[in-house]
């Protein structure tokens, strides 16, 4: 297992296609379970995007009665995790790098006219790969589209939800920085 949240159980798993392993999430079992993954894949399905992490395929174990979602593997932890090992601060050209990949990854899912509503470091999940010159790079992609909503779907004028969530992420940077 690498990860648990309010929404499920993550885990490492292999996988024949994917050389570098995937991470099944598995959310509820059940009529709920169901609704909940079928929701969360159908949503990441629109949000395809570097700093978006990627949905790689929505299975459903009819029989086991779970429902779980294939996601690319991040091989480097959460934001929350970075934050922990170095006592809650970064050093700042790293706080842009994430907050810069972060409204990246926003422009792109607000233009899908879809709502995150969970922007938080526990849901910025890190991966770290070789670059050309043997330098390590590092990048951060949104995860958890688990309570996301389409805004055409939502209460309230899209453009006033998005200001919410908009208002959430500076209240996050804020945060951070003090
Ligand atoms: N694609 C992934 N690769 C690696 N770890 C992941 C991945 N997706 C989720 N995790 C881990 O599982 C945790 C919970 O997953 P998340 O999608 O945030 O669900 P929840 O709704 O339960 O918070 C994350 O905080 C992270 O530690
Ligand atoms: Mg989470």
């Amino acid at each position: 297992m690498i990860g648990r949240g309010g929404g499920g159980v993550v885990f490492r798993a292999a996988d024949r296609r994917f050389p570098d392993g995937v991470a099944l999430k598995f959310t509820l079992t059940g009529a709920v379970g169901q609704h909940k993954a079928a929701r969360e894949a159908a949503i990441m399905q629109k949000v395809r995007h570097p700093h978006v992490c990627e949905l790689l395929e929505y299975r459903c174990f009819e029989s086991a009665g779970i429902f779980g979602l294939a996601l690319e593997l991040m091989n480097a932890g959460t934001l929350t995790e970075r934050l922990a090992q170095h006592g809650g601060k970064l050093a700042q050209a790293e706080v842009v790098g994430v907050v810069f990949e972060m409204l990246l990854a926003l422009k792109h899912v607000h233009g899908q006219e879809i709502v995150h509503r969970d922007v938080k470091p526990s849901n910025i999940l890190r991966h770290i790969r070789a670059g050309p010159d043997g330098v390590e790079v590092v990048v951060h992609k949104l995860a958890n589209f688990g309570i996301a909503v389409a805004a055409s779907n939502a209460a309230g004028s899209p453009s006033a939800i998005m200001m919410t969530s908009t208002v959430g992420l500076q209240a996050q940077v804020e945060h951070r920085s003090t």
